[in-house]
């Protein structure tokens, strides 16, 4: 790459004083400083140096509209010319809360009707956590009290979610945690920790949990949590009857199956949420990154009408709540996306458009390098190997997983490649036939150039 211009520079010199990243080693950034974008539109980044990027994880899995929405902005300022601010606490609710509680209802599964706003994430589920706690504890299970989630599973970081979280990175230095979380093998076909294969093992891996649950005491358990499609632990898809069976277990053991959709949710996968996939309906949704599709900050905790009039019933107080919970002009971003995704009939689009993403995919396994394609609907996994035959995994000390991420930004392309060497694939929603080949043309230079390079050094 050559010189680079003034104001790159300039705001390169101020990043390295200033800012502290998250999910970077930190002397990498020293070195390296950051890369510093200026302006999106649609699928598309440009950087401070005027080069293009296709933005191939929706930014972090959210951007189902692309950049650019002027409509959505509008609807944000206007809401903020209107009422800036007002609170859910207390029983106070702005029109624009109440709508966009009633536009989230009309797409969720089942009776999970009631629904909770939440600024991020981590805060959706542990919102799942505390009702969840608070069922039991009404109904006089006060000893219910743990989760059980997939090892590499992502659930968040906060001290309340960490450790349902499956990736060891994420918590090691800040043992011990609160609260008892207890992790199964996730149902990855590719890499069965059991050696079977799939359908002559007859769900192994949903025994296990079971077993799980009874060895643990199922007095014990609160909520099992799951991603319908693991996100940052690979794009792992299970088999068929894998939820079902899941179902069926929180159900034997009165435990409350709490469906993290805070990836796959709002079309991501073809579906408004990707449980519908199984014909499963769970107890609690956790949601978000789609509803507001990046332009602010927006999630939700839905629940079933049961829990809550085991709630209501009691006349229990939510001891749960931040300042900006129910924030109306986040709502009014969440409300024009909802409304942007039914009159432009964007999950059907997307659904349609996965079947040309899943061509492009499959046709990536022509590298030798590459051991396994996954998709449903726009979210693809590409899983790299040292050797297709035996599933091995690539030296540590060939950084094949680095080395991938930095070409693929050479050619123009912003993803992750995640520590099992499995890149995501997230493009927003509404990506088009074009930019979809031109992405799929960059994706290739970068795996030749690595994958020639690295995987036979
Ligand atoms: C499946 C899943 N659940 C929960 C979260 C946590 O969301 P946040 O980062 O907003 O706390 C994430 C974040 O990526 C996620 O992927």
């Amino acid at each position: 790459m050559g010189e680079e211009n003034e104001l790159t520079r300039a705001l390169k010199e101020k990043d390295l004083a200033y800012l502290l990243h998250p999910l970077v080693p930190l002397g990498n950034h020293e070195a390296n400083g950051p890369l510093v974008f200026l302006r999106g539109e649609g699928c598309w980044l440009y950087d401070s140096e005027g080069r293009d990027y296709v933005d191939a994880t929706a930014g972090l899995w959210n951007c189902q509209l692309g950049h650019g929405r002027k409509d959505v902005a509008r609807a944000v300022a206007e809401q903020m010319e209107r009422l800036a601010y007002l609170t859910t606490f207390g029983g106070l609710a702005s029109d624009t809360i109440i709508a966009w509680a009633e536009k989230l209802a009309s797409h969720l599964p089942g009776d999970l009707t009631r629904v909770f706003p939440n600024v991020i994430g981590s805060e959706a589920n542990e919102t799942a956590f505390k009702i969840a706690r608070t069922y039991h504890s009404l109904r006089g299970r006060q000893g219910k009290f743990k989760t059980v989630s997939h090892s590499r599973s992502y659930h968040g970081v906060s001290m309340g979610t960490v450790g349902a979280t499956g990736l060891p990175d994420y918590w090691r230095r800040y043992l011990p945690l609160p609260g008892n979380n207890l992790h199964v093998p996730a149902p990855h076909c590719y890499r069965c920790p059991y050696g079977r294969s799939y359908p002559a093992c007859d769900l192994l891996c949903a025994d296990v949990l079971e077993q799980l649950i009874v060895a643990e005491d199922p007095d014990t358990i609160s909520t099992f949590i799951a991603e319908p499609v693991m996100g940052g632990g690979g794009i792992v898809i299970a088999p068929g009857e894998y939820f079902p069976r899941v179902r069926q277990i929180c159900d034997k053991y009165d435990v409350l199956y709490v469906d993290d959709e805070v990836i796959t949710g709002f079309g991501r996968t073809g579906k408004w949420f990707a449980l519908e996939h199984w014909g499963v309906v769970p107890d609690i949704v956790t949601m978000g990154k789609g509803m507001t599709a990046g332009y602010l900050p927006m999630f939700a905790t839905a629940i079933s009408q049961r829990i809550y009039r085991v709630l209501a019933d009691a006349n229990e107080t939510l001891y749960q709540g931040f300042t900006y919970t129910g924030q109306p002009a986040i709502a009014a971003a969440a409300l024009k996306v909802m409304q942007i995704l039914d009159e432009e009939r964007v999950v059907e689009r997307a659904a349609s458009t996965a079947t040309l993403f899943a061509r492009h995919l499959h046709s990536l396994l022509e590298y030798p390098w590459v051991g396994e394609v996954r998709n449903l609907g726009l979210l693809g996994g590409v899983e790299f190997v040292a050797d297709r035959q035996t599933r091995a995994y690539f030296p540590a000390e060939r950084r094949f997983g680095p080395t991938l991420l930095a070409a693929l930004r050479r050619h123009g392309v912003i993803t992750r490649v995640t520590k099992h060497e499995i890149m995501a694939l997230c493009p927003p929603l509404t990506i088009g036939e074009a930019d979809l080949a031109e992405l799929f043309r960059r994706i290739r230079s970068a795996i030749e150039e690595v994958g020639g390079a690295v995987a036979t050094s």
